[in-house]
């Protein structure tokens, strides 16, 4: 039975580099919590709780400990709130996501509106639309930007995660919209790769095996993808929740990919797991651990979201 592994799959770099600093934060004796959960994975937050990094809701919650500020990044408001109330604040925001803040920062220091491509309730919207100097409208969809008024300057830009197509079908209102924009494409290609490797994947697949937290958007995201190319396509949080008949013929082709908070032991654990069905040993692909490789994904990320 051939088992084939997306050449990028689990961690992305702003996740890998989060989860490891947290990680070593929590060995240091220092009281800390982390303003949100971490990431989007039930085990790593687990992990991190047994060791005493737990997850607040607000940041009225952290009574004097230090904060984690997660990858989604934060408004300059709640950092000033954290650090008013005597907390020592790390922030692990995603260079990216950071580098999102910059340009809205700076682009909206004269006055100049910001159109914020993006889910309004994702925190990384909700965080990105505080560092704004002036007024923030916030777009979902072409339907939504139809109903923007006529402007005649705006700084777009757009959530790190959102689809490309989409923020392209957005652009093409907004340029009916705003007499001069200055757009810049702050999406991060880190998911986008995801997405394409996983389609092109599962469509060459007999079947597919997602690994990933439930209640993350882009795992959830990763199967939807996979299941429209390959309706025997699942998702599993742990290798033990493989069925054990799922994969029940030599000849079938099994593909595994897994979202952006999976850690790379679990996508190893159902590589491995799926190996063993077949009493082969199988070697989890050199692209799965050139993953963890984050810098060479920030050189190449950062090309697409230079200004210009
Ligand atoms: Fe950062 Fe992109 Fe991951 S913005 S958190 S590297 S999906």
């Amino acid at each position: 039975m051939p088992v084939e592994v997306a050449a990028h799959a689990g961690f992305c770099m702003g996740v890998s580099r989060a989860v490891e600093k947290a990680e070593a934060m929590a060995t240091d004796g220092i009281p800390s919590c982390t303003l949100g959960e971490l990431i989007h994975n039930p085990e790593v937050i687990r992990r991190l709780a047994e060791r005493g990094l737990e997850p607040i809701g607000d940041p009225s919650e952290a009574h004097g400990r230090r904060v984690l500020i997660r990858s989604h990044g934060v408004s300059p408001q709640v950092l000033e709130e954290l650090k008013a109330a005597g907390n020592e604040v790390l922030d692990l925001t995603c260079p990216f996501v950071d580098k999102l803040h910059r340009i809205v920062e700076e682009g909206s220091r004269d006055g100049t509106p910001v159109i914020l491509v993006g889910e309004r309730d994702h925190p990384e919207v909700r965080g990105t639309a505080g560092w704004a100097h002036g007024e923030v409208m916030i777009v979902a969809s072409p339907d939504e930007a139809e109903q923007l008024p006529e402007m005649e300057q705006a700084v777009v830009v757009c959530q790190t995660t959102f689809p490309h197509s989409k923020w392209q079908d957005i652009l093409t209102v907004l340029e009916t919209k705003v007499k001069n924009p200055d757009c810049r494409c702050t999406i991060c290609n880190a998911t986008e790769i995801r997405q394409k490797e996983a389609g092109e994947l599962a469509a060459r697949m007999d079947a597919m095996i997602v690994v990933g937290g439930r209640n993350s958007a882009n795992t959830r995201k990763l199967y939807d993808i996979c299941r429209s190319a390959c309706p025997r396509t699942i998702l599993v949080e742990s290798a033990a929740e493989i069925p054990p008949a799922f994969a029940n013929k030599d000849s079938e082709k099994i593909g595994i990919t897994a979202g952006a908070s999976t850690p790379t032991d679990s996508l190893k654990e159902v590589v491995t797991r799926m190996s063993d069905m077949e009493n082969k040993d199988l070697t989890p692909t050199t692209e799965v651990e050139a993953n963890n490789d984050f810098m060479a994904e920030v050189e190449s990320t950062l090309v697409r979201i230079r200004p210009g």
